[in-house]
């Protein structure tokens, strides 16, 4: 009894499963500290979070989630030695890889979002051939956002809006935005403790629901996403209005 009444105290509650988010956005943050902690350089952790993210991928794809969106590598991560650039770039390469032969069997649309204009011409290749995949597959969806600010997001969207003499309209803009006829997301997650956005979807973030656990990303697993839906669906949502 004892025992059983511990387990029910950590695992505080259950997933409502009929009040899902349609999508979940998360910051895959923590990596390079994990390895840190470790005595491994940045890198391990980079390998790691990237297994994370294709358990975290099938596990919401299995709960019945609609999109997954997931922060891999920003508008200001280049700042980063090249070394470890290269090591983001390449395990995304092998994702992309991977992704082509499996995402038709597993049933998983794979979207890039972002400024792809500024990576190299064999992951944009790669990119065209998941898209291509990506048309014949209706159901859960992964976006990856890659070379992504939300700024950039932003001026990209207001520029070609411009371009395209169109009147800024929410509607109007949110169809230039890098993710046009994705839905906003309900729940954003960041782990590792950082408390921070650091320039990710700030124009769909309007009314998400925040979540901010310790956990550093590559020890992230489905009972943490558990963790966060529970408080997601414990929120009072009223998007400025009265009950
Ligand atoms: C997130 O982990 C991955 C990327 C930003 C690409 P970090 O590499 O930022 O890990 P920390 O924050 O240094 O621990
Ligand atoms: C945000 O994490 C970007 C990604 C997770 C891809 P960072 O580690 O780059 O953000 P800061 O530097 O802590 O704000
Ligand atoms: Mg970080």
């Amino acid at each position: 009894m004892a025992l059983f009444q511990r387990k029910e105290n950590r695992t505080a509650g259950q997933v409502d499963m009929s009040r899902l988010p349609r999508h979940i956005a998360i910051i895959m943050d923590g990596n390079g500290r994990w390895a840190k902690q470790r005595g491994l350089p940045r890198t391990a952790g980079h390998k790691v979070g990237a297994e994370t993210f294709r358990r975290i991928a099938t596990y919401c794809k299995d709960l019945g989630v609609e999109y997954l969106t997931v922060y891999a590598f920003s508008t200001e991560n280049w700042k980063r030695p090249m070394e470890e650039v290269s090591t983001i770039m390449g395990l995304l390469k092998q994702y992309m890889l991977e992704a082509i032969d499996s995402m038709e069997r597993d049933q998983i649309r794979l979207r890039f979002l972002g400024d792809l204009s500024a990576i190299s011409p064999e992951l944009q290749a790669l990119v065209d051939r998941t898209n291509a995949i990506s048309e014949h597959i209706h159901g859960f969806q992964a976006n990856v956002c890659l070379n992504y600010g939300g700024r950039d997001e932003i001026l990209h969207a207001a520029r070609e809006c411009a371009a395209a003499g169109e009147e800024i309209t929410e509607e109007n803009f949110s169809r230039h935005l890098y993710s046009a006829g994705i839905p906003d997301p309900e729940l954003i997650i960041r782990p590792s403790g950082e408390v921070r956005l650091s320039n990710f979807l700030l124009w769909q973030c309007a009314y998400s629901e925040f979540y901010f656990c310790d956990t550093l990303w590559p020890d992230f697993d489905e009972r943490e996403l558990d963790k966060a839906i529970i408080a997601y669906q414990k929120r009072d949502r009223r998007f400025g209005g009265v009950k």
